[in-house]
């Protein structure tokens, strides 16, 4: 694959992919900005290398309709705090005026376009309208590694119509999950919990076992896997709880349990919540293991929507090693060691 650096990008036209799509509070104010930081790298290059810089993005689910509360402003502003430039935003991502905008475009100057998904054409991964978004651009950039696993137009159609490569996040991305679950140092420690088991989680989980040397499963986690009757492929190697609080949470012992298996970790992989953290009461044990996996002082790989939110409201994200900016889209490249948006840039 190709990265932004290998691109010639002076006074082009570079579309650029990102993954916008952040939490929103009631009056549209953005929860977690956390996504938009990572994008910033990529921009701030393309700005300094004399790019004419297109934006690109999804935000939440409209299913394509425009829904006014999913317009990318409060992302707009967010960007020309962080860059201190002034960003331009257009009200649709196609159409004749943009056009025009684009043909005045300087060098330097950004523009970013109104959420694709606002056209059913983007879900539907629709070949005109990828060919009108590639019209706009003369090298596409895919920088949105969290929404790699949607068979969608903006992520698998327009880049067959463009030179194209991968930006400066998803660029690490993929060498930091790909060192984690392939190259680790060992011990190996995954601590896997969430809600659902599902096909892509139990591959995830067999590809750790397989790879590293313990997974910690979270209660929901193993009760489905009781449940519904799977076969593991290792399952020597699965530690789940011993104790729970009201089925909720996982008990003291657990925590102790995980803790000296964390210790002894030289890589440490996180996703998925092992209690119901939404109440207080039932997050310690996420808490905790969240404090043993900072105190372990090791490699540390942490990834997944609700596990992000979690350990940025307790204001930890800056202390593990590394946080992927994927859910959905981080489990599958671990458990499949591909992705379909990654698969047509090579
Ligand atoms: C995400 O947040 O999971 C990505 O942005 C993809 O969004 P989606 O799950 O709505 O496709
Ligand atoms: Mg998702």
């Amino acid at each position: 694959m190709k990265t932004l650096k290998d691109f010639n990008v002076k006074g082009k036209r570079v579309l650029v992919r990102c993954d916008f799509n952040v939490p929103l509070g009631k009056q549209g104010a953005i929860l977690d900005d956390f996504r938009i930081k990572q994008t910033l790298p990529t921009i701030q290059y393309l700005i300094k290398k004399g790019a004419k810089v297109i934006l690109i993005s999804h935000l939440g689910r409209p299913d394509g309709k425009v829904v006014e509360g999913l317009r990318l402003t409060p992302v707009q502003d967010k960007l020309m705090e962080y860059l201190d430039v002034s960003i331009t935003k257009a009200s649709d991502c196609i159409g004749p005026e943009i056009k025009k905008w684009i043909e005045e475009m300087k060098p330097g100057e950004i523009l970013l376009l109104e959420n694709l998904r606002f056209y059913e054409e983007e879900l539907k991964n629709d070949i005109g309208f990828a060919r009108k978004i590639a019209e706009m651009g003369d090298i596409y950039i895919n920088n949105a590694f969290a929404v790699c696993h949607r068979n969608q137009a903006s992520i698998v159609s327009v880049p067959k119509y463009l030179p194209h490569g991968i930006g400066l996040s998803l660029e690490k991305e993929i060498k930091i999950l790909t060192q984690t679950i392939k190259n680790p140092q060992r011990p190996l420690v995954a601590v896997i919990g969430g809600k659902k088991i599902e096909k892509t989680k139990l591959n995830l989980i067999n590809k750790f076992s397989e790879n590293g040397d313990w997974v910690l499963v979270g209660g929901l986690v193993e009760e489905g896997i009781k449940q519904k009757n799977i076969k593991l492929e290792h399952p020597q190697k699965i530690v789940g709880p011993i104790d729970k609080i009201e089925g909720k949470d996982i008990g003291p012992e657990t925590i102790k349990l995980f803790k000296d298996k964390i210790a002894l970790a030289k890589t440490i992989f996180w996703n998925g919540p092992l209690g119901k953290i939404e109440e207080e009461k039932f997050s310690k044990g996420s808490k905790e293991i969240a404090k043993a996996i900072i105190e372990s002082g090791v490699f540390s790989v942490v990834g997944g929507g609700e596990t992000v939110k979690f350990i940025n409201q307790l204001g930890l994200t800056e202390k593990f090693s590394y946080v992927s900016t994927g859910g959905g889209a981080m489990i599958d490249f671990l458990a499949d060691g591909r992705l379909i948006g990654l698969d047509v840039l090579k």
